[in-house]
């Protein structure tokens, strides 16, 4: 197995000026999405080790509300040796996780907002934040970045803002798809599960109209279980 230390060696940034998008995925070798529903039945130990040492990197931690309504995000935190390495290299302790939703269909009584070890961040459009903002106060912070449709880029933006360059988005596919069809990723991590599942999961990028994006192979590991772990640069 790779130890963790080898894994932040796999998966090190150079250098930290300008926004960094990179996606994190989990996919059967069939390209299924999920397994029973949730991504968790697909992975395996190193996946799950792997996560935290892409969490421990970044400044945001990126999902879409699909994602947080069918997988749960309550109490987002890296452990004590990890806070000690962001310190290390003057991050803050922990990630802020940012969800993304167009209509604010979530609700503030929801684990991803009351286990919260840092107040959360939800992207929106500037109609769904003034009609329905206030419903989110005690929890989390509301973001609007466009007037009918989430404007991606201007929430990297808004991000980079705030000092919050290095971007960790976990999905889910129509998330991935949207930052696709804008250019916005810088990287892909894709973990393949040695499993073929069939079924009618979907793939890890969907919703948005097709495109070529072309990235290089930056890396390549593998662990005992069978499990390959690529990451892809733009
Ligand atoms: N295998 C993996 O690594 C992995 C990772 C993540 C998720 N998943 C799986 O993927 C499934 C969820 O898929 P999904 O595609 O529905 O997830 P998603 O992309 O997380 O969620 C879609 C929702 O997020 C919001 N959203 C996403 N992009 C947006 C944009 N550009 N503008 C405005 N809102 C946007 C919208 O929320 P509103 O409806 O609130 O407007 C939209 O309905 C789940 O089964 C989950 O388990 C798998």
């Amino acid at each position: 197995m790779p130890t963790r230390a080898e894994l932040f060696d796999a998966y090190a940034l150079h250098g930290r000026d300008g926004t960094c998008v990179r996606m994190n995925f989990v996919s059967s070798a069939d390209g299924a999405v999920t397994l029973g529903g949730t991504s968790g039945a697909l992975g395996g130990e190193t996946d799950r080790e792997l996560m935290q040492v892409l969490r421990t990197m970044a400044d945001v931690v990126l999902v879409g509300a699909g994602t947080v309504r069918a997988e749960g995000y309550g109490g987002l935190k890296v452990g004590a040796v990890d806070v000690e390495w962001r310190r290390s290299r003057g991050l803050d302790d922990q990630p802020v996780l940012a969800v993304v939703s167009g209509g604010l269909h979530l609700d503030p009584a929801d684990e991803v907002f009351t286990e919260a070890v840092r107040r959360p961040v939800i992207v929106t459009t500037d109609a769904a934040a003034a009609r329905d903002a206030g419903r989110f106060e005690s929890v989390a912070s509301v973001l609007p970045c466009g007037d009918s449709d989430v404007d991606l880029a201007a929430m990297l933006d808004a991000f980079a803002r705030r000092g919050w360059t290095q971007v960790l988005c976990e999905g889910g596919p129509h998330l991935f798809g949207a930052l696709l069809e804008s250019d916005l990723v810088d990287e892909v991590c894709v973990t393949l599960a040695p499993r073929f599942v069939g079924g009618e999961a979907g793939r890890i990028a969907q919703g948005a109209p097709e495109a070529d994006r072309r990235f290089a192979l930056a890396g390549v590991v593998t662990d005992d279980e069978g499990f390959v772990f690529l990451r892809y640069t733009r």
